[in-house]
């Protein structure tokens, strides 16, 4: 652990401001599902912290389902690369399925959700639910309806996303400075 701990760690959007934009997220969820049911697919690990918030939120009937993948490693720059770790999933075909992200930053694991989808649910229309939203390093453009925070090109830590596996307990999203 203790070469993990890189210098000061400065809170870059407080517990209060989080709380508050989760909420407007999942009114808005519920306004555009309004009498249809969603399933909410949370990627593990980074955004079980997002999507426990945000489903409290929900007032449309909802499902609550779990993929494992890996990109970064214990790496601060994106692989590049995406790994399965477990992909178990129900039938989801004719579902609206809204994939809940920490954070869309090149876009690589977007991109293969994206046509993981497509290929192994038929789905063509599944949308993205990401806390942050680092669209300055975007590799490949996508398409977000539900975007909490836009965020500079800071690598950040807290509220479900880490630093070589530490740092997801902080009730706030920091950065080392
Ligand atoms: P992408 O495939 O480059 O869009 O990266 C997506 C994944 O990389 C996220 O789901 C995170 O797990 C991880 N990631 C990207 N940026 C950060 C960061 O600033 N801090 C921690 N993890 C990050
Ligand atoms: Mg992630």
């Amino acid at each position: 652990m203790n070469n993990l701990v890189l210098k000061n760690l400065q809170v870059l959007i407080s517990e209060e401001d989080l709380q508050k934009r989760v909420k407007e997220l999942a009114e808005q969820i519920n306004k555009d599902y309004e009498g249809q049911e969603i399933t909410l697919v949370s990627v593990l690990k980074g955004s079980v912290v997002f999507a426990s918030d945000l489903i409290r939120h929900i007032k449309v009937p909802v499902q609550l389902e779990f993929i494992r993948l890996s990109s970064y490693g214990n790496d601060m720059r994106s692989s590049g690369k995406v790994k399965a770790i477990d992909l178990t999933l129900p039938n989801l075909s004719g579902k609206n399925v809204i994939v809940v992200e920490d954070i869309i930053d090149t876009g690589t694991t977007a991109h293969f959700l994206l046509s993981y989808f497509k290929l192994q649910h038929k789905l063509e229309n599944v949308k993205f639910a990401t806390l942050l939203n680092k669209e300055c390093a975007r590799v490949r453009p996508v398409d977000v309806a539900y975007s909490g925070f836009v965020i500079e090109d800071y690598f950040v830590v807290g509220y479900g996303l880490d630093y070589g596996g530490y740092y997801r307990n902080l009730p706030y999203v920091g950065y080392f400075s």
